[in-house]
């Protein structure tokens, strides 16, 4: 296809969301985040910081207003432009919640109670198994379906929910008539699987009991250096990817996400590299990429007006799409409109 026709063609639409929980590590930017601001060059593209899914399990105020503003700054600092994105706080457009209600109305029980997150979830806080963790996909089938998205970009732990949506979507359309669009979950293939410098057997951020083996984002230079000069390797002392080389396999993929290369070009790089040296060059790397990220948020957040400027721009452009699809909902269910 030629330039022109594909300048022609309509646009294919992404919508994806993050929670704001946690820290974001090296390995949410090597396995995703890098990825992002990429595809605005392709689609048009909706991100939302997913505050209302937060709460399904105990936040603290502070932590979760932080956590918000946070992770805002840090998607813009990764390379999500604003201007030509629509990146907005999720709690910001009311129509995720009014949605999240009309749509629950389609959901079956047994089908949310199938999902295997809610499942984990209620196993690991017995104690708070509430209807928030209960509706969770439907809000994020909400968040996707009011935006008419074609594809959604989500980790394989999210598959499940996305089918869920198009299920929801496709009983609403031929209960009525075609309203929505029926989306399509992509497990993105670029992207690389980091694991934890402490423990190379769990993915990084997984086990937040060590925190040597999490890099987070924001972590100022010396503390990065720190955590990969303490990263496990094993007893001989050759650079190889391999199975039973965890640690060095682990570094090396660092390695070759950071720099666009292959595994076997990071390889032959370190080839005649003693452990020690070979760790500080991974980690200089690390320090190196992330420092235009940490820069860049720093910025942003010096300026808290500038950075509410943006999220009101961002909810005011995602408030106009999102109106559109809601009031036709409310219309085709039949409710009285003024
Ligand atoms: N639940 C998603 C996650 O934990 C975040 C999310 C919320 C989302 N709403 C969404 C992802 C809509 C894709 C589409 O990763």
């Amino acid at each position: 296809m030629n330039e022109q026709t594909n300048a022609v063609e309509k646009r294919k639409r992404v919508f994806s969301a993050v929670k704001p929980t946690g820290n974001p590590t090296l390995g949410n930017y090597l396995g995703a985040m890098k990825y992002w601001g990429r595809m605005s060059d392709e689609y048009d593209c909706l991100y939302a910081v997913a505050d209302l899914h937060a709460i399904t399990v105990a936040i603290d105020p502070k932590d979760l207003r932080e956590n918000s503003k946070r992770l805002f700054a840090l998607l813009i600092a990764v390379g999500i432009d604003p201007e030509r994105n629509v990146l907005f706080m999720q709690s910001h457009v009311k129509a995720h919640a009014e949605l999240c209600w009309l749509l629950n109305n389609y959901t079956m029980f047994g089908e949310a109670s199938r999902m295997t997150q809610f499942k984990d979830k209620s196993k690991k806080a017995p104690e708070n198994i509430n209807v928030g963790l209960f509706d969770y996909p439907v809000l994020m089938a909400a968040d996707i379906l009011l935006y008419q998205a074609d594809i959604v970009p989500v980790g394989d732990d999210q598959m499940q929910h996305v089918e869920l949506c198009r299920t929801i979507a496709t009983r609403f359309n031929n209960r009525y008539s075609p309203t929505f669009t029926v989306p399509e979950g992509k497990v993105p293939t670029f992207g690389s699987r980091i694991y934890s410098l402490s423990d190379p057997t769990a993915k990084m951020g997984k086990s937040e009991g060590n925190a040597d083996g999490n890099v987070f984002i924001l972590d100022p230079p010396e503390v990065i250096m720190r955590k990969f000069k303490r990263a496990v390797t094993d007893c001989d002392t050759c650079v190889h990817a391999c199975e039973d080389k965890p640690g060095i396999t682990n570094l090396l993929t660092i390695y070759a996400a950071i720099n666009d290369i292959t595994l076997e070009r990071a390889e032959r790089e370190f080839a005649a590299c003693d452990y020690a040296t070979f760790k500080t060059r991974v980690g200089e790397a690390a320090v190196e990429v992330l420092r235009p990220v940490r820069e860049k948020y720093e910025a942003l957040r010096r300026d808290d007006k500038g950075l509410m400027e943006i999220m009101r721009v961002g909810a005011e452009k995602a408030e106009r799409l999102a109106a559109r699809t809601l009031e036709k909902v409310y219309k085709k269910i039949g409710f009285v409109r003024l």
